[in-house]
């Protein structure tokens, strides 16, 4: 059943505009190559898309670096094909997000550009985060780019300007009422054009604190903030509360006005999730209380071992504070910014989480790709294009592996994806892997996914919360098993390496490996599966 509001628990499918699908051969994904196969996307049963940027970039950071919120970069080709791309998706049953990058806008933005011209202490630089160098000559504080490298690049005339992330993403000054008044046009924009809602790019990011202090230990929490650095958890969870420009108070303020403005389009159902990496996970909830956003991202599975201990703790917690604000939590395995979780986990595995965690309750974010159990790409270090790369000397490979275009249909490499020359090469190894071969295999990924999220609507939607049968905390604490209940359906995952034995009775309504064997009220689940029981 569709949940009511409609984003309460969609399932949101997110697309990589560059890595979709080229229509015109220049071996990039577009918008019209987008609208030409959104009937893939209905087919797979998801609720809605979230499209990653498109708008007009010099594409310094995959178009998160946007140098006009209200165009389309012609690369992706123009505004009526945006307005096409939202008309199509509607008309087949799609809702549409698009992403928004409040925290910064490219250096290439005519305000930036203005800003470069007026000069020290004008109205144009007041926009941005400028600021005299110290005395020696050093930026204004010791703070590092998430991207690596420091957070201050320094201007003709001498003024530093902040860029939490590349240089050419000079931070927007959110003190200044410029700043609030231009995107509430940009959101009135896309909500015009027809859209249903926003990802909120860096949502935590907007306000900073002690912007002319140095911090401690930037180095810390520069590496704390990154997933794939790793760090001892109790020196990393020390850490991220004392980052001065990340979830400070005023950026609520700011999703409060938003949230009026949201409401003030009373005959839609508009939503807005936030990408915001707080810590401690508690002060997630704050973006999701009644009069600020409908979602924010829970990150714990982008990196959860496949463990059952450690995914019995994200489950569980997520639903838990969630609960405590009345909303319900979101779930995400993969995205752009992090490995693929068929690479990360393991394909089998990946199946196995992906089925345990559409039963849950609350919204399913799918990256493009992750339905077909797609791998990260193998890139070669000439290839590759992601600023972190380049930022950090090489020393940390960035992100273009998990931006790999999608495999649509042929024997070699790109698989239909472009007639061109890919933007990222495409491994003649995932000929198997193609949506083809794969929409026409019983039990391939892709169709374990469709199936899935059929059953997910006909029985799990709108069934509430969950009850826990097996964990570490429950049943007879296996540390092999996680499973609960929901409605009239039973989820059991076996996360070890040899089939296990329940006792359960009902119909095994989909597994994600091999034969479940049943009998005399008991049933076998293969080593590394999921299996959906009715009763
Ligand atoms: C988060 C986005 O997901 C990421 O891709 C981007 O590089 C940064 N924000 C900066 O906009």
């Amino acid at each position: 059943m569709k949940s009511s509001p409609w984003w309460k628990e969609a399932t949101i499918y997110q697309i990589y505009p560059r890595s979709f699908f080229d229509s015109n051969g220049d071996g990039e994904g577009d918008l019209k190559g987008i609208s030409s196969k959104l009937h893939y996307v209905q087919e797979l049963g998801v609720d809605a898309i979230w499209l990653s940027p498109f708008y007009t970039s010099p594409n310094k950071d995959g178009g998160y670096d946007v140098a006009d919120p209200r165009d389309v970069d012609p690369r992706f080709g123009n505004l009526d094909d945006a307005k096409r791309l939202i008309e199509v998706a509607h008309s087949l049953g799609l809702k549409v997000l698009v992403d928004v990058v409040p925290n910064h806008f490219s250096d290439q933005h005519v305000w930036f550009q203005q800003a470069l011209k007026a000069g020290r202490g004008s109205a144009e630089r007041a926009r941005f985060h400028f600021y005299d160098a110290n005395e020696d000559g050093s930026p204004p504080n010791n703070w590092i780019s998430l991207f690596g490298g420091p957070s201050w690049t320094q201007v003709e005339d001498g003024q530093y300007y902040l860029h939490l992330f590349d240089s050419s993403q000079p931070d927007l000054n959110w003190d200044n009422p410029d700043v609030a008044s231009d995107y509430e046009v940009t959101l009135r924009f896309w909500l015009d054009l027809g859209v249903d809602g926003f990802r909120i790019d860096v949502a935590h990011g907007l306000v900073k604190e002690n912007l002319l202090t140095n911090h401690p230990d930037p180095q810390g929490i520069s590496d704390a903030l990154r997933l794939d650095v790793s760090m001892d958890p109790e020196v990393r969870y020390a850490l991220l509360p004392t980052v001065p420009y990340f979830d400070r108070q005023g950026v609520h303020e700011i999703y409060r006005k938003w949230r009026k403005l949201f409401d003030s389009y009373k005959d839609r159902e508009i939503m807005a999730v936030a990408e915001a990496w707080v810590h401690p996970p508690v002060n997630a909830t704050r973006y999701v209380r009644s009069d600020e956003l409908h979602q924010v991202f829970n990150f714990d599975l982008l990196d959860a071992p496949f463990k059952s201990d450690f995914l019995y703790g994200v489950v569980n917690r997520s639903i838990e504070l969630m609960n405590s604000v009345g909303a319900l939590p979101t779930w995400a395995l993969s995205n752009h910014d992090s490995p693929r979780v068929a690479s990360r986990i393991g394909e089998v595995q990946a199946r196995a989480l992906a089925l345990f965690v559409m039963a849950l309750p609350g919204s399913c974010y799918v990256f493009a790709g992750q339905e077909l159990g797609l791998p990260d790409g193998e890139i070669p270090d000439s290839s590759r294009q992601d600023p972190i790369y380049f930022r950090t000397k090489g020393a940390q490979k960035g992100r273009d592996g998990a931006r790999i275009p999608l495999p649509w249909n042929g024997e070699t490499a790109p698989f239909g994806f472009t007639t061109g020359r890919p933007w990222l090469p495409l491994t003649d190894k995932w000929k198997e892997l193609t949506i083809e071969k794969q929409s026409i295999d019983p039990k391939s990924t892709l169709n374990l996914y469709r199936s899935a999220l059929k059953l997910r609507a006909d029985h799990l939607t709108t069934q509430g919360s969950i009850t826990w049968l097996e964990s570490p905390e429950h049943g007879a604490k296996s540390s092999s098993l996680l499973a609960v209940r929901r409605g009239n359906v039973s989820i059991y995952m076996n996360l070890s390496d040899l089939p296990v034995e329940v006792e359960i009775t009902g119909k095994l309504l989909i597994m994600s490996a091999g034969t479940v064997d049943g009998r005399d009220g008991k049933m076998t689940i293969p080593a590394v599966s999921t299996i959906w029981v009715h009763h």
